[in-house]
C-alpha cells in the first residue's frame, strides 16, 4: 500500500495542486500517492488556474491532467498526511474530524519550512503571475524538506 499525501487549499485550483505536482515529483510513484483537494465547492471538475499551470510547465511539471475536487471527510480515512495552505484551511478541515487520530494527519505545509510557526501560503488567486511564482517557490523549498522526511520514514 503506497502512502498517501493529501495538499488541500480553498479553491483546488491554485496552490494545492502546485503542491500535488511538486511533491509527487520528489517521490517515487510506487510508494507514495499524492492528491489534492478544497475546502470549498466552486471549481469542482475544473484544471487548475492558468496561471499555476505557467509556473509548473516553467518548472518542468505538469499539471494540467489534474482536476478540481471538494474535501471529504472520507478523505481522513484515505489519506495518511493532510497539509494545508493557510489557517483558514486548517480550521475546516479540523471542523470536519471526528477523532484526534484524524486531527492529528492534518499540519500547515509551511511547518516543514518554519516548524510550529503556522506561517500561510498565500492565496494568489486575486494577485498576479509574481505571486504565483513566489508560491511555487515556497512549496518546492517545504516539499524538499517533507519528500526527505517522508523518504527516510518509509523506506
Ligand atoms: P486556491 O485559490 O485556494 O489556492 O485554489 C483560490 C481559488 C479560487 C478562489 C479562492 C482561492 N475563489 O474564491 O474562487
Amino acid at each position: 500500500m503506497p502512502v498517501k499525501i493529501l495538499m488541500v487549499c480553498l479553491g483546488n485550483i491554485c496552490r494545492s495542486p502546485l503542491a500535488e505536482g511538486i511533491l509527487a515529483s520528489k517521490l517515487p510513484v510506487d510508494k507514495f500517492f499524492v492528491d489534492s483537494a478544497g475546502t470549498g465547492n466552486y471549481h469542482i471538475g475544473k484544471q487548475p488556474d492558468q496561471r499555476s499551470i505557467l509556473v509548473a510547465q516553467k518548472n518542468g511539471l505538469d499539471i494540467t491532467r489534474q482536476k478540481a475536487r471538494q474535501f471529504s471527510p472520507k478523505d481522513f480515512d484515505e489519506f495518511d498526511y493532510i497539509y494545508v495552505m493557510d489557517s483558514s484551511n486548517y480550521d475546516h478541515v479540523i471542523e470536519l474530524a471526528k477523532t484526534e487520530a484524524q486531527k492529528s494527519k492534518v499540519d500547515m505545509i509551511l511547518n516543514q519550512l518554519f516548524p510550529g510557526e503556522n506561517v500561510d501560503v498565500p492565496d494568489p488567486y486575486y494577485g498576479l503571475q509574481n505571486g504565483f511564482d513566489m508560491v511555487y517557490e515556497m512549496l518546492n523549498e517545504t516539499c524538499d524538506i517533507l519528500a526527505r522526511k517522508l523518504l527516510e520514514k518509509h523506506s
